[in-house]
């Protein structure tokens, strides 16, 4: 383990390739994080194999074995605490939290999003960008509140979307860019130059009214 690496758990639902990405750039040092596991509400989330493969212990805590949302929020957040995290990134994790699980954890649970955020939360991100015929389209990395996609947003990548562009070419070109801006957000938070000051955010000791937003060749 990298000395002074802030200890850090991963929680994903689908493939992990932003986990995939987060824990390749702390193995190079490139990022001050120890990832201490990876959990998964799905036991058959190919992210969970992929930390593995990492040598990173991964676990599920399976949604379908408790009768409500209260219970596996509180079961998650024990299998979290027991790491000792000081940051909690949800990297293609599926489920909505509850308020309490949220609160536990805020200020220093992030997000990433495949949109320029505020548009477009929830899903099927690209499809609606395509149907609006809007001309940038991007990924976002935000503090997570309660509200869906709805906190405070960090950073930004933008693309152009391109005249030819389907549902799968966007989703292959946002993907780029979330695994070039979440090491980077991950890193203001874990490096402490990113605060979260009861909702009001700061980079580097100034108030971050807007995202900082990246545009991108894609
Ligand atoms: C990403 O598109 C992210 O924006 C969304 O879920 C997807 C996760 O992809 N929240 P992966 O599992 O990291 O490949």
């Amino acid at each position: 383990m990298t000395l002074g690496a802030v200890p850090t758990v991963v929680l994903v639902s689908g493939t992990g390739s932003n986990m995939r990405v987060l824990a390749e750039h702390a193995l190079r040092q490139a990022l001050p994080i120890q990832i201490r596991a990876v959990l998964s509400d799905k036991p058959a989330a190919p992210g969970l194999a992929a930390a593995r493969e990492l040598g990173i212990p991964a676990g599920a805590i399976p949604a379908a074995e408790f009768p409500d949302r209260a219970g596996f929020d509180a079961a998650l957040a024990d299998a979290i605490e027991i790491h000792e995290p000081r940051i909690v990134v949800l990297a293609g994790f599926m489920r909505i939290l509850g308020k309490a699980f949220v609160q536990q954890f805020i200020g220093r649970m992030l997000n990433i999003h495949p949109s320029l955020l505020p548009a477009h939360r929830g899903l099927h991100t690209h499809r609606r960008v395509l149907a609006n015929g809007e001309r940038l389209h991007g990924a976002s990395v935000h503090f997570v509140t309660h509200e869906l996609d709805g906190g405070p947003v960090i950073l930004q990548g933008s693309i152009p979307v391109r005249p030819d562009d389907t549902e799968q070419t966007l989703a292959a070109r946002v993907q780029t860019v979330e695994h070039r801006i979440y090491p980077q957000a991950v890193h203001w938070l874990a490096a402490g130059r990113l605060q979260w000051n009861g909702g009001c955010i700061a980079l580097d000791g100034r108030e971050l009214a807007h995202p900082v937003i990246q545009e991108m060749d894609g």
